[in-house]
C-alpha cells in the first residue's frame, strides 16, 4: 500500500489486516468480508466505496467490535498499535466513547426524539469530559456553530424533529466530535439528503476533522461524494478490496473495471471530480455462495476464461494496489485517453 498522506504518522490510527466476516446462517455462511486490509494515519480521509452488500460497514462494525455475536470475525484490527481484538469489553467501550467516534447513516436512530438536540450534545461532553453543565452547554454551542447550524446559541434548545434532515445530520456530526476523537467514522452520513446538501455535510465532516485533528473515515455508495475529500481510497465490492491507493491517482487512472464502471466514465481529472457514480448493469453475487474466480466477472466488460477460475490478487499496478487479472489493460487504456 502506498505512505500515509502525512509522512510523520509511522503508526496508523487503525490497522486492519486480513479481516474475515461469516455470519451463520440457516441457509449457509454469509461471506461478508473475505480477507480485507486496510490502515489509516492521523490527519487522513480515507474513503470505503462499493456498491449496496459489499461489506463497507460489516468491516468497519468488525474492527470496532461493534458486530453481534454470532459474527465469526477473524484477523487483526489495532489502535495506534493496540492490538483491538485482545481488549476487554470496558476497554473497548471506553475507546468507542472518546478516542473514536461514529456518524451513523439515520440520525435519526442516533439522537434521542426527546431531548434537546444540546442538551444531548452537552451530555457527551460532560460524561466524557467532566465539565460542568454551563460550560458543557456552551461546547454544546460552539459546536453547533461549527457545524454551520445557524443561531446555534436558540437552535441549542431545539428538539431533533425541529430540524431539517440536513440540520439533524450536522447536530450527529456535532455530537460525534464533541470530544475531540482521534478517529470518526461516518457510515453514507449524506445518503438520505440531496446533492447540494451532501456536499455541505461533507465539508462540514471536513472541517470538523481539522478542527479535532482526527482522521477520517467516509463510507460511501458514491464516489462523486468523496472526490474532494478523500486523500485514500478503497473500492470494495463482493467482500473483497477491487482497488485501493491514494484517490488522486485511482480517480485519474483507474485500473480496476469496476472502479472505471463506478466513475461511469472516461478517467479524466477534469471529468471525474465531482462525477457521480453511474449504475452498472447487473447486481453483485450473493455472499452465500460468492462464485469462484472474480465476483465482478459476470458484469464484466472485460472478462475472459481464467477471471472465472481464478481469484485475482491484489497486486500493484502504477501507483495503486488493484485485484484484476487484466488491470494492465485497464490502466493502459486509461493513459490513451
Ligand atoms: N447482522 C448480519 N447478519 C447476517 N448478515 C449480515 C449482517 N450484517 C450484514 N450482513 C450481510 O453482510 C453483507 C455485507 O453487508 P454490509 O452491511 O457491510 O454492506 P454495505 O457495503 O455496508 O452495504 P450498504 O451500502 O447497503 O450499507 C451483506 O450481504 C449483508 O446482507
Ligand atoms: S479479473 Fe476479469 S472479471 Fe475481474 S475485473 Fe478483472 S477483467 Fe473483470
Ligand atoms: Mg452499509
Amino acid at each position: 500500500m502506498t505512505g500515509p498522506a502525512n509522512p510523520k504518522a509511522e503508526v496508523p490510527v487503525l490497522s486492519v489486516q486480513d479481516l474475515e466476516v461469516v455470519f451463520p446462517s440457516t441457509d449457509g455462511d454469509v461471506q461478508a468480508v473475505r480477507g480485507v486490509s486496510w490502515d489509516i494515519y492521523e490527519g487522513e480521509v480515507l474513503a470505503i466505496a462499493g456498491e449496496s452488500g459489499s461489506g463497507k460497514s460489516v468491516s468497519v462494525m468488525a474492527a470496532l467490535g461493534l458486530l453481534p455475536p454470532s459474527a465469526q470475525v477473524s484477523g487483526s484490527i489495532s489502535y495506534r498499535g493496540q492490538d483491538v481484538t485482545a481488549m476487554a469489553d470496558k476497554e473497548l467501550e471506553k475507546l468507542r466513547g472518546s478516542a473514536i467516534s461514529m456518524v451513523f447513516q439515520d440520525p435519526m436512530t442516533s439522537l434521542n426524539p426527546v431531548m434537546a438536540v444540546g442538551a444531548q450534545i452537552a451530555e457527551g461532553v460532560r460524561v466524557h469530559q467532566r465539565t460542568k453543565t454551563a460550560i458543557a452547554r456552551s461546547k454544546a454551542v460552539e459546536l453547533l456553530h461549527l457545524v454551520g447550524i445557524p443561531n446555534a446559541s436558540q437552535r441549542v434548545d431545539s428538539y431533533p424533529h425541529e430540524l431539517s434532515g440536513g440540520m439533524r445530520q450536522r447536530a450527529m456530526i456535532a455530537m460525534a466530535i464533541a470530544n475531540d476523537p482521534d478517529l470518526l467514522i461516518a457510515d453514507e452520513p449524506t445518503t438520505a439528503l440531496d446533492v447540494t446538501i451532501q456536499a455541505q455535510v461533507l465539508d462540514v465532516l471536513e472541517r470538523a476533522r481539522e478542527a479535532a485533528g482526527s482522521a477520517l473515515v467516509v463510507i460511501t455508495h458514491d464516489l462523486g461524494v468523496v472526490a474532494r475529500t478523500a486523500h485514500r481510497l478503497l473500492v470494495m465490492y463482493a467482500g473483497r478490496i477491487a482497488e485501493t491507493g491514494m484517490a488522486d491517482n485511482v480517480f485519474e487512472r483507474p485500473a480496476h473495471p469496476y472502479t472505471a464502471g463506478l466513475l461511469g466514465a472516461i478517467p479524466r481529472l477534469d471529468a471525474t471530480k465531482g462525477t457521480r457514480l453511474m449504475p452498472i448493469d447487473g447486481t453483485p453475487p450473493s455472499m452465500l455462495a460468492p462464485p469462484p474466480g472474480c465476483a465482478f466477472a459476470p458484469r464484466c466488460p472485460r472478462a475472459t476464461e481464467i477471471c472465472s477460475q481464478e481469484t485475482p490478487e491484489l497486486r500493484p499496478i502504477g501507483n495503486q494496489l488493484t485485484a484484476c487479472h487484466h488491470a494492465e489493460d485497464q490502466y493502459g487504456e486509461a493513459e490513451d485517453v
